[in-house]
Parts: C-alpha cells; structure tokens; sequence
C-alpha cells in the first residue's frame, strides 16, 4: 500500500507495481535520450537522423538488413497497421484464443482491414502449427473469408514463450501454407531474455514484427519491423491513416536507440523476468496453482474471492476474465524483491 497525497488529503491507493508493465515508469536512460534530441530543428514525419538510427539499430537486432522500420505510439497501433495492411477485405487474419489483436483492440483489426480475425485454440497463446490446416481447408469457394495472415504472440498474452524450434516450425508450416506471420512482440524482449537466444531466434522467420518499447522501458513507443515489405503494400499509408506517423518522430526514435544500445532492453526484461520467476516460486510455496507456467515477466494464479479481496488491498491486479479465479501479476523493469515478498505476506494466509 503507498500512501499519496491526493488534493491535499492523504489517501490510501494500492500499488500499481504488479498491475502492468505499462504502469512502470520510462528508464532514465530513455529520458536523457529524448531530452538530447530535444535539440534544434529537424526533419519531421521521420526523415530526420535519429529515426534513420533507430530504424538500423531494430534492424541490426533483428538481423533484417532488407527490412523497413516504421514507428507507432502504441502496440495497438503496430498490430493493427500490420495487420491492415496484409489484408483485403474478403481475406482473414487468424490468431490466438487470447491474442491482443482478438480480444484487447476493441476490433481495431477488423475496422481498418475489413477482414475477420478468426480465433484458433492455443495452450496459454502457443498454437499447434496443425490447426492451420484445418483453417486454410476453408479456402476456396467464394462464399468464404480467404486466411490470409496468423498472428502469434511472442512472449504470450499468458507469459509463455515460443521456443526457437516451436516458432520455426510454426513459421515455416504456415508459410507452406502460403499464409503471412505477424509477431506480436510487444514483449519480445521479455522472451528473448527468457529463453537467453538472440533476437532472430525468437522471430524465426516472421514476415513483420511489432518489436515492444512501452513495456520494455520505454516512455511510449513500439517499432513495426517489416521483413518482407511487398507483402505490406500500403503500410505506410496505413500508419498514415490511423494518425501513427508521429511528426516530431525522432522522440520515438531516439527512445529506441537507447534501449537498443549496449543491451539496455535485455536488462531491463532480465529483470522484470527474474521477479516474476521470484513471485512464481513464491506463489507455488504457498500451494497456490498457477494457471499457466511462468516463462516470461508474468504469472497467472488461481486465488479464491477472499484472497484476491486481501492482495487487491495492497495491490492493483488485472483479472483477465471476471468469471474464472485466474489474476494476473505483471513485473516490469522496475519491480522490486520488497514488492514480491509484499504480495507473498498478503496471500500467506491462504497457503495450502
Ligand atoms: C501482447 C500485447 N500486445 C499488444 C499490446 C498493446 O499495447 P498498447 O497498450 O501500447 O496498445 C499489449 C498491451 O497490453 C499486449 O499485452
């Protein structure tokens, strides 16, 4: 519990350090970046220096020299534009069970493409590269969506990863059945620390990649990483479109290249992961049951009405579905082991 003062009267507001790794706050090193770009005129709509270094420095970690590199302010937004611009309207876009896309943009895919976003069943976000078959059998006749595009999600909206086999294989089946990959990776960091590969592992052959920085450590901003770009026709008028084409982009760019640099986004992921795994041990000494395996910066925990009442005192926490007991807790770069040990003594009494 932090105590604020709130129009002058001090009142009691639960801590936010579990509730989302977008509750954190930017790195410094993000600000003193954005406060020295904050210098003279430049080229606006990205075609200044520091977008033209961030847009090499995504594409050298991502091991993508023939790749573009557009900016958005929100994962949303990267998703969307990507997704959009895969697209016609008669074609399909399919997805996870759980996936941002499908359940957390208000249908934002679906609005700008005019194509469906078909949802496949998935273990935590992870899909069995067969259930593309059964998908793709449906193409044909004319009275049908046409599967176009898959996006997965790269660490899952569950925090589990992709193994650099099991994306490989899920990547090159879907190409043999000439459908487009999108990566979600707006916590694509957290899976690479996790599973300690390097960039390009974790997206194996992907065809474009929303590349996270808000949840990274970033003040705002997420990266699209556009690996085969005629099969992206349009996108930049896409970005265009949906007011994603920040004019003064070189703030966005610039918060890129300093978490880019000397492996600043892996730290700070390193962290976030290593108190999950903390918290995940913690909640597993209790007895408790986790609903999904901790691989990444967030655990999944059954707690029953009265222990969720006795954490949500202390702490604000997400209930991903407000009929099941599953509450999600999120770490982020600036969780600490006091926060951890803090959500433990809460739910001590409830141990099994
Ligand atoms: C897996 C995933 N993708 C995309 C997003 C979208 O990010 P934003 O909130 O910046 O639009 C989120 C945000 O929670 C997310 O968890």
């Amino acid at each position: 519990m932090v105590v604020w003062l709130v129009g002058g009267i001090m009142a009691d507001v639960p801590s936010h350090a579990f509730a989302s790794d977008n509750a954190a706050p930017a790195h410094p090193a993000v600000i003193d970046a954005i406060v020295a770009a904050n210098n003279g005129s430049v080229a606006s709509y990205g075609n200044d220096p520091a977008t033209q270094r961030a847009a090499e420095a995504v594409k050298t970690t991502f091991d993508s020299p023939d790749a573009e590199v557009l900016f958005a302010l929100t994962g949303t937004a990267a998703n969307v534009i990507a997704l959009a611009s895969a697209v016609r309207p008669w074609q399909e876009i399919l997805c996870s069970d759980i996936a941002h896309s499908l359940v957390d943009e208000a249908g934002g895919p679906v609005r700008l493409s005019g194509a469906p976003v078909t949802k496949l069943r998935s273990d935590n976000g992870l899909i069995d590269p067969a259930v593309l078959d059964i998908e793709v059998a449906r193409r044909g006749p004319v009275h049908h969506s046409q599967p176009r595009i898959v996006t997965i999600t790269q660490s899952t909206e569950n925090g589990r990863v992709w193994t650099p086999q099991a994306i490989k294989d899920f990547i090159d089946h879907a190409h043999d059945l000439d459908l487009l990959v999108h990566v979600d990776g707006s916590r694509i960091g957290n899976a690479v620390a996790a599973l300690d590969i390097s960039a390009p592992d974790a997206i194996a052959d992907a065809d474009i990649v929303t590349v996270g920085g808000t949840k990274n450590g970033m003040l705002m901003g997420d990266a699209i990483l556009v690996r085969r770009p005629k099969s992206f026709d349009g996108i930049h008028f896409v970005q265009k479109q949906i007011g994603h084409l920040a004019s003064k982009q070189r703030f966005i760019a610039a918060q890129f290249e300093a978490m880019l640099h000397d492996g600043l986004w892996l730290r700070t992921a390193t962290h976030a992961n290593r108190m999950a795994t903390r918290l995940s041990a913690g909640f597993q000494a209790l007895g408790l049951t986790l609903t999904s395996p901790t691989e990444a910066n967030e655990v999944f925990v059954d707690l029953e009405p009265a222990a969720y009442a006795a954490v949500s005192a202390g702490y604000a926490v997400h209930r991903p579905d407000p009929l099941l007991p599953a509450v999600r807790f999120v770490c982020s770069w600036v969780t600490t082991e006091d926060e951890v040990d803090g959500v433990l003594e809460l739910l001590a009494p409830f141990s099994t």
